[in-house]
């Protein structure tokens, strides 16, 4: 198909998303000539501008190297931008006959990525199905989080979708799924022998699945407390990386052998009990710099009395025959102290010690970010006369053994996928559905019982209750094990 002309149709094209990550990723994918000669992109929204308004402004996010230049110039003559309003049909007609006049030849393809607010989602959807789907090949549709707000909402929206579109067509998001070590896990789990056979109850543990960022919410408080950290990260991203953990080895690679065991392994998951999620919301630091001194509640954009979790801790099971009675903890923070998200499986102790209980557990770690890494925590005889244990690792970090690969970006690849027709990366309708299953009940306790967040300083490692938690569900932290960041020499 990659012959024939492609439309890439940015809807919300005057807004932060468009501006800051998807004009850049779709001039990253131009640049490296991985889309379609003949694609053409329109931007559209509200707003009356004209294409170089929207080049200025996402200028400062777009990184052009030298040599660059003439490409750059082609990418934004493939570039028009339309002004409409996300309600009218009319307008929506204009649009269509604009990208019409692009469409040579038998064959021609679109794709849509809506990056609207949720209160124009359905305006918009309708308008695209009636004026503007492709008459002679295929029509796609990006959609962005948030999928609805609990399980009445989100249902809402799919049966709302599943009206205007097929499940082919629709390309659910979470970015996540674009990682590189989250697309590492399936092959890390089912192309290695030596893991297979101890991925389970018997050999394991605990899973921790965490993310931290170092940054509160920064003026998108008013976005952010409609939500809260539990719809913002947990429900979506870390569930994703908890599926590709936890699910059985697919039938094949097929996108939808893999998205049914996606779907299988999270209906073994009961609904998040109270007692075993832990919230908490940041408070400033009098001591820190800039924003560090602002607490969530000092954010303009929320409401002072706000109950919404920033923080939160909280431990699934799988009630099936390889994990019954493993916690599975899920945990994200903003405005912490550092930026990380990775997995940590935490083997058991190991039977029979006759170590005089120093030997620590064994841990396979899958450092999503930053600097992506798979290291193996394990007990080794101190070199030396000595016969002492240390704990050390099998490491592989990237930037020391694939020193020339270029990892890219999450939205490069999805957006990618997009174009070649692959949705093993997209969240299926029935996920999402097991996944709000999971999540509404607590996230309806919480705020009709008005819970409050336990307070945090901003720059801390989150609640200290925290550590006692992952105690009390079978992670061990010990603090002696060091990593010693390794040089390049
Ligand atoms: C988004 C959340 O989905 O993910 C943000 O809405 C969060 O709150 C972001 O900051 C994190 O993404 P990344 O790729 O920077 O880890």
């Amino acid at each position: 198909d990659f012959e024939y002309p492609h439309t890439f149709i940015l809807l919300g094209a005057s807004g932060d998303l468009a501006k800051k990550k998807i004009y850049p990723t779709i001039w990253y994918l131009y640049r490296d000539n991985l889309l379609p000669e003949k694609t053409k992109f329109f931007g559209y929204a509200r707003t009356k501008q004209s294409i170089s308004d929207v080049r200025e402004k996402s200028k400062k996010y777009m990184k052009v190297r030298a040599g660059e230049e003439e490409k750059f110039e082609k990418f934004w003559q493939a570039n028009d931008y339309c002004p409409g309003s996300y309600d009218k049909r009319v307008d929506y007609e204009i649009l269509n006959q604009s990208i019409t006049k692009f469409e040579k030849g038998p064959i021609a393809n679109r794709i849509f990525y809506l990056a609207v607010p949720p209160t124009v989602f359905e305006d918009v959807t309708v308008n695209i199905r009636n004026a503007c789907i492709s008459i002679k090949g295929f029509t796609r549709v990006i959609i962005e989080k948030p999928f609805g707000r609990d399980d009445v909402s989100s249902s809402k929206l799919s049966n709302h979708l599943a009206g205007l579109f097929k499940e082919e067509q629709i390309y659910r998001i979470d970015h996540y799924l674009g990682k590189e070590m989250v697309q590492n896990l399936m092959t890390i789990r089912f192309a290695n022998q030596i893991f297979g056979p101890s991925w389970n109850r018997e050999n394991i543990a605990s899973v921790l699945i965490s993310f931290k960022e170092p940054f509160g919410t920064e003026g998108r408080g008013g976005y952010f407390d409609d939500f809260g950290i539990i719809r913002d990260v947990m429900q979506n991203h870390l569930l994703q990386i908890l599926s590709l953990v936890a699910m059985e080895k697919p039938v094949s690679l097929n996108p939808n052998d893999i998205r049914d065991e996606k779907v299988k392994v999270l209906r073994h998951i009961r609904p998040i009990k109270r007692e075993d999620i832990l919230i908490g919301q940041y408070v400033g630091n009098p001591d820190g710099q800039g924003d560090e001194k602002l607490g969530y509640l000092d954010d303009p954009t929320v409401p002072k009395d706000s109950v919404t979790p920033t923080y939160a801790l909280a431990v699934v099971y799988i009630n099936n025959a390889r994990w019954q009675g493993i916690p599975f903890i899920l945990r994200c923070g903003k405005a912490l102290n550092e930026r990380k998200a990775e997995v940590r499986v935490q083997y058991r102790d190991v039977p029979g010690d006759i170590f005089d209980g120093h030997a620590k557990r064994n841990e396979l770690v899958i450092r999503v970010q930053p600097g992506e890494a798979l290291y193996l925590k394990l007990m080794s005889k101190s070199p030396g006369m000595k016969f002492d244990l240390v704990e050390t690792e099998l490491d592989l970090t990237y930037s020391m053994r694939y020193r020339e690969a270029d990892v890219p970006d999450a939205y490069e690849r999805l957006i990618l996928d997009v174009f070649m027709g692959t949705q093993m990366h997209f969240v299926r309708n029935d996920e999402l559905t097991e996944a709000w299953r999971i999540f509404t009940p607590i996230l309806n306790e919480l705020e009709e019982q008005h819970v409050k967040p336990v307070p945090y300083t901003y720059g801390s490692r989150g609640p200290s209750e925290a550590d006692k938690t992952l105690a009390n569900y079978d992670f061990k932290y010990s603090g002696s094990y060091k990593w010693n960041k390794p040089t390049i020499h």
